[in-house]
């Protein structure tokens, strides 16, 4: 499968939010990915529910909502209702993650799971063949336009293996400082999915920018 390209709307400029969207819809990207953040979980606080729903009635791409929040099990089916088409909850938010996952299948959308860059891929071996989507942060949650965090690499092919081996048609997706310098390399460990926020948005020519990183590594082996 070729990969996938979501751009992060939060590098996006909000004041001119139409210009965006439209960019994004007539782009090489394929979903938008839009980063929920609730000053508890992550030291940020971003956007919810009400401007997911503005950015659906902008979209005619896939909404990726990525849920850096407490208790994400409170306000799944109200973002499944503002728009979300994947939603993504942190295993570090979950006690009850079997459930949660469970909770974000009933609505009808995609259920992912996210890893903070110190917790082990192995924690996902017993809920792979639950999850459509598996987000590894490649920097620490709360901001964008930080370093992609090099270790991610082995991380990604561990994962990869892990479903390799299982069989399941999870996806992997790579979120925070990706840019060109580094989506080749996560790509052939296996990624399927590469969130860009300011390596978009704060290029000179985004559109560009989307189209370079969609065309990375036409068709390359994995590494190992
Ligand atoms: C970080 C967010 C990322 C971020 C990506 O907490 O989950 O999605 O917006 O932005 P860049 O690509 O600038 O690191
Ligand atoms: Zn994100």
């Amino acid at each position: 499968m070729k990969h996938l390209i979501a751009p992060s709307m939060l590098a996006a400029d909000w004041t001119k939010l139409r210009e965006a969207t439209d960019l994004v819809n007539t782009s090489d990207a394929d979903w938008y990915h839009l980063d929920v953040m609730d000053g508890r979980f992550v030291p940020n606080i971003s956007f919810g529910m009400f401007l997911i729903q503005q950015i659906k009635s902008l979209a005619t791409k896939p909404l990726d909502v990525h849920l850096m929040i407490v208790e994400p099990e409170k306000y799944i089916e109200r973002f499944h209702e503002a728009g979300a088409d994947v939603i993504t909850v942190h295993y570090e938010a979950c006690p009850h993650l079997h459930r949660t996952i469970q909770q974000i299948k009933a609505t009808g959308a995609k259920a992912g799971v996210a890893l903070n860059p110190h917790t082990p891929v192995t924690v996902l071996e017993d809920v792979l063949e639950d999850i459509d989507l598996a987000l590894l942060m490649s920097v620490n949650p709360g901001f964008g336009g930080q370093k992609f965090i090099y270790k991610t690499i082995p991380r990604i092919q561990k994962l990869k293996d892990l479903i390799t081996v299982q069989n399941t048609k999870t996806l992997i997706e790579i979120d925070g400082g990706v840019g060109l310098q580094n989506a080749e390399k996560c790509l052939q460990a296996g990624a399927d999915v590469l969130v860009a926020g300011s390596s978009v948005f704060k290029a000179k020519d985004p559109r560009k920018a989307i189209e370079q990183l969609k065309a990375v590594g036409k068709d390359i082996p994995r590494l190992v």
